[in-house]
């Protein structure tokens, strides 16, 4: 395993990880005249996410790498930019649309690299991890879908 292996396998794992946290963030504070349908949405995708991080960080550790845990490093792995700002409804779907874009990209990145370095048991993971992430999407972009 080279250390690039290692690396984009670990942005993709903090992208899943600041995404999960930004939808439970979000399933907190959400506010407005939808808020049972958005509380409850945000609430499916970061329990769908969170349950998929454990296998995520032990795939990392079968491939002979480390799993990354504190949140200095979370930033500087991920792609995925964090705000304390509680924004409106509305735009609490718009930037959980954008982070799960990033997160898709770094799982279509991680899914290339693991195939090309026959890593097949690892691949299958992240193939199902973006499935899961496209679904994710489609239910975000359809609730705000004007
Ligand atoms: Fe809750």
């Amino acid at each position: 395993m080279t250390p690039e292996i290692g690396k984009i396998a670990k942005q993709a794992f903090a992208d899943s990880f600041l995404f999960y946290l930004q939808a439970h963030y979000y399933h907190w504070n959400v506010e407005g005249r939808y808020f049972g349908q958005d509380h409850k949405l945000f609430e499916t995708i970061y329990i769908e996410v969170f349950e998929a991080i454990d296998k995520f960080a032990e795939e990392l550790r079968a491939m002979g790498t480390y799993a990354p845990g504190v949140f200095d490093r979370f930033s500087e792995l991920s792609t995925i930019q964090q705000s304390d700002e509680i924004p409106a409804a509305e735009k609490m779907y718009e930037n959980l649309i954008d982070s799960n874009e990033k997160v898709l990209k770094s799982l279509h990145a991680a899914f290339d690299m693991l195939e090309a370095n026959h890593l097949h048991g690892f691949s299958d993971f992240i193939a199902e991890r973006i499935n899961r992430h496209s679904k994710h999407g489609w239910m975000l972009k359809s609730t705000v879908k004007k």
